[in-house]
């Protein structure tokens, strides 16, 4: 199963997608985590120091040489099957395992802001990029989730059809409320109808209709545990509020129908 995680910044992509991560690693479920983000944030928001993240693959320009210029011009359709055991890191799970259950395994691809690509142009590593996140997304039968930077443009229309579900996240505030509507409208126009809204720091009351907003609608509150962690730790797991997270991850997972 795929699923991205879109939004407006700053309103719990990240944070969302390290507690659905570790979820399935702990009812039994290898996962790829997909960080697209240009904060490069999910692997420390999984638990991981910043000595033990992997290398964006943006800023490998062996391999963006070797796999867009292997035979002297541009290859827009790149060898990458070996790529993402190459790229990833292993990241341990936190919470405990269900009972009886096998834990998965999560593994980390960290891909980079393509704009902040060092040496050669911008277009190759998002070339690479482009094939490698479609071919884990279209050939790898496993779970996947993608941690995008605000919107599904990465996706491009070939991926979008092959993604499960999207999860649109937002703070209760019109603006953010507003992106996530924007996204949801682009990802349906992409093929991607599969979708549903986590509103994040939920206080309570109404919520506006906005046209695009996802129809299925699921709030996490505002957790005093994580604003207190996370003045010295970065990682968004092993929460005192981790069963609160856990229920609403269920229901997440069951919105979508996976
Ligand atoms: N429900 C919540 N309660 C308290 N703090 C939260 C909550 N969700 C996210 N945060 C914090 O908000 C900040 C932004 O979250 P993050 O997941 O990085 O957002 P994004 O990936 O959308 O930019 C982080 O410091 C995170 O720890
Ligand atoms: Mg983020």
């Amino acid at each position: 199963m795929k699923l991205a995680f879109a939004g407006k910044g700053g309103v719990g992509k990240t944070s969302l997608t390290a507690w659905v991560a570790d979820w399935l690693a702990r009812n039994g479920r290898n996962v790829w985590l997909i960080d697209a983000d240009t904060a490069l944030s999910l692997g420390q928001a999984s638990g991981l120091q910043l000595e033990a993240l992997p290398e964006p693959l943006v800023r490998r320009g062996d391999l963006i040489r070797e796999r867009i210029h292997a035979s002297g011009f541009l290859n827009l359709n790149p060898d990458v099957g070996d790529l993402p055991e190459t790229l990833a890191v292993d990241v341990p799970m936190v919470g405990a395992a269900v009972d009886g259950v096998t834990p998965g395994r999560k593994r980390l691809i960290v891909m980079g802001a393509v704009t902040n690509a060092g040496g050669g142009c911008a277009c190759d590593a998002n070339a690479l990029l482009k094939a490698l996140l479609a071919h884990i997304v279209m050939d790898r039968d496993e779970w996947v989730l993608v941690d995008l930077e605000a919107g599904v443009e990465h996706l491009g229309r070939g991926t979008a059809t092959h993604v499960d579900g999207l999860v649109v996240v937002s703070e209760p505030s019109m603006r953010s409320l507003q992106t996530g509507a924007e996204v949801g409208r682009m990802a349906t126009d992409l093929g991607l109808s599969n979708q549903v809204l986590v509103v994040n720091r939920f206080m309570g009351g109404e919520l506006p209709r906005i046209d695009g907003l996802p129809e299925w609608t699921i709030t996490v509150p505002s957790m005093p545990g994580l604003i207190e962690r996370q003045m010295m730790d970065a990682s968004v797991l092993g929460l005192p509020e981790a069963d609160t997270l856990d229920a609403m991850v269920e229901k997440l997972l069951g919105r979508l129908g996976l």
